[in-house]
């Protein structure tokens, strides 16, 4: 084999400082100039320009972007190596002539030195935004000397993929300008005080981790957090005072988890709470007052519970901002007739796959602004002439695999703008013809797996 094994370098630099040009990069690398239109000037480094050590670099407004590898090729193909990105760091001219702003590292290894040590000759001491991705943390344990002289301006941080289980929490003790912190893909858990130092924290991502419990004080004085996204942990309960700290949440994402129960007053604080999903968890029953306090809610989620069998009556009514509620896969099998009681901002409502059998009558009174409405996949033996006939705006409705013998020939005459009728997989043996008359937007109608002869 003329190449028994060969060892190509990869690091990828993308450095931004104003208008750079090629020939005033002082450097043994070949460069290309790329413009972006406007001001906006991209070079490109190859270092050297060497076939085997290979590095590429990017200039563009006080950003630097480095991904690490190194490709091994032997007998069994190629693989990559991680590589230490110091030496890397002699590939790149005058670095230090920008503060940077924005400094994004990929698949380079961490030692146990603190952040600022190995990069200080980068000029990361203004440093706004870090992003750390696929690596390791030694230990798997980030020390609270590690990113101690770079904290104080730091605005945006992402440990993405960095196989953290553990953050000492004075590690945020100095990081009082930090907006967003985005965690996810770790092994972490959470202990006390965890975030408590991130006062002016906005957006906080802790999804796909293994944490299984929060301790209440853990997110205590993040009175700015806007946005907070904890799914696919492993949390099996929350504390009634876990968020009680956390009103300005418009958004929490809560799927995936373990939780078996939900404390009634969980989200009180919460009044601007907008979008919440609570899905895939073991949850059996929904306390009445659970959204008692957040009036703003516009999307709702709660969906592939298959302990949840009904739910409180006029669950979902006088909600102003309603727009969506999404309750698929649960085991729902009675559902009360104030359920969605004047929330007439509603435009989407899924209930399909669950064991209902019949529906009130007056259930969807009002709804005007409905454009979807999915049933399908549950035990409808019969549907009132009146059900939909406030939905004028409706355009999908799905009532397939159910067991619906009759169609009422008026069921329809409000649904003006139906563009898709799903009837498939029922026991409807005819269809009268001016169930579907004046409905000239319809588009598709399925009646397959019917008993319907069409002689
Ligand atoms: C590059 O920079 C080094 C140190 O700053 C300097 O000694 C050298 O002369 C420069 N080379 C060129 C081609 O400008
Ligand atoms: C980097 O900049 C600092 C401050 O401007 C200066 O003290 C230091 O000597 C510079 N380092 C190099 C390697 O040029
Ligand atoms: C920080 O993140 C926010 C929101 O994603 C973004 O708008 C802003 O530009 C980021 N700041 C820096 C310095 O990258
Ligand atoms: C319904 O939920 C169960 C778990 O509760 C899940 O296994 C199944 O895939 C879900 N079905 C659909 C259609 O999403
Ligand atoms: C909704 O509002 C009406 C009128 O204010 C009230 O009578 C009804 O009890 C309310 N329903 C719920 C479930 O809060
Ligand atoms: C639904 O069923 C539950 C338990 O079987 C019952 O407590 C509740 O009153 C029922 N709700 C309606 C609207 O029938
Ligand atoms: C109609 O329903 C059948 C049975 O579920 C399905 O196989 C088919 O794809 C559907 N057709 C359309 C146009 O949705």
């Amino acid at each position: 084999m003329w190449l028994k094994s060969c060892s190509i370098f990869v690091c990828l630099l993308v450095l931004t400082c104003a208008q750079k040009t090629c020939d005033q990069v002082n450097t043994t690398c070949s460069c290309h100039m790329v413009s972006l239109g406007g001001l906006s000037t991209k070079l490109d480094l190859s270092c050297p320009s060497d076939r085997q050590d290979h590095a590429l670099f990017t200039y563009l407004d006080q950003k630097v972007e480095v991904i690490c590898k190194q490709t091994t090729f032997s007998e069994d193909g190629f693989k990559l190596v991680p590589i230490h990105p110091r030496p890397t760091l002699n590939f790149l001219p005058n670095l230090n002539e920008t503060y940077l702003k924005s400094y994004k590292i990929r698949e380079c290894p961490l030692t146990d030195d603190s952040f600022d040590t190995v990069w200080h000759p980068m000029g990361v001491d203004n440093l706004e935004a870090l992003v750390i991705e696929n690596t390791a943390f030694p230990k798997n344990k980030l020390e609270d000397y590690y990113f101690h002289a770079i904290s104080n301006h730091l605005v945006n941080l992402s440990l993405l993929g960095v196989q953290l289980e553990e953050i000492d929490k004075e590690v945020f003790a100095l990081m009082k300008n930090l907006e967003t912190l985005d965690i996810n893909q770790n092994r972490l858990t959470i202990s006390e005080h965890q975030f408590s130092h991130l006062t002016n924290l906005l957006d906080l991502r802790l999804h796909n981790n293994l944490i299984e419990f929060i301790p209440s004080t853990a997110f205590k004085g993040l009175k700015k957090l806007v946005v907070l996204h904890l799914w696919s942990n492993l949390i099996t309960s929350l504390n009634p005072d876990t968020f009680s700290d956390l009103i300005s949440v418009n958004s929490l994402e809560l799927s995936d988890n373990k939780l078996e129960y939900l404390p009634e007053d969980i989200f009180a604080n919460m009044k601007l709470l907008r979008l919440l999903n609570l899905g895939r968890n073991d949850i059996s029953k929904i306390p009445p007052r659970l959204f008692a306090n957040n009036r703003f809610l516009e999307k709702v989620r709660i969906e592939n519970m298959k302990g949840i069998t009904s739910l409180p009556d006029g669950f979902f009514s006088n909600y102003t901002y309603l727009e969506e509620v999404k309750l698929m896969n649960c085991s729902l099998n009675n559902l009360s007739e104030d359920l969605f009681r004047n929330s007439h901002a509603l435009r989407i409502i899924h209930l399909q796959y669950n064991d209902i059998d019949s529906l009130p009558t007056f259930i969807f009174e009002g709804l005007k602004n409905v454009v979807e409405l999915k049933l399908n996949g549950n035990k409808i033996k019969e549907l009132s002439g009146n059900l939909f006939k406030d939905l004028v705006n409706l355009e999908i409705l799905n009532l397939g695999e159910n067991r619906i013998k009759i169609v009422p020939a008026n069921m329809l005459t409000g649904c003006k703008h139906l563009i898709e009728l799903h009837l498939n997989n029922n026991d409807i043996d005819s269809l009268a013809l001016n169930t579907l008359y004046g409905l000239d937007e319809l588009t598709t109608i399925n009646l397959s797996f019917n008993n319907i002869d069409f002689e």
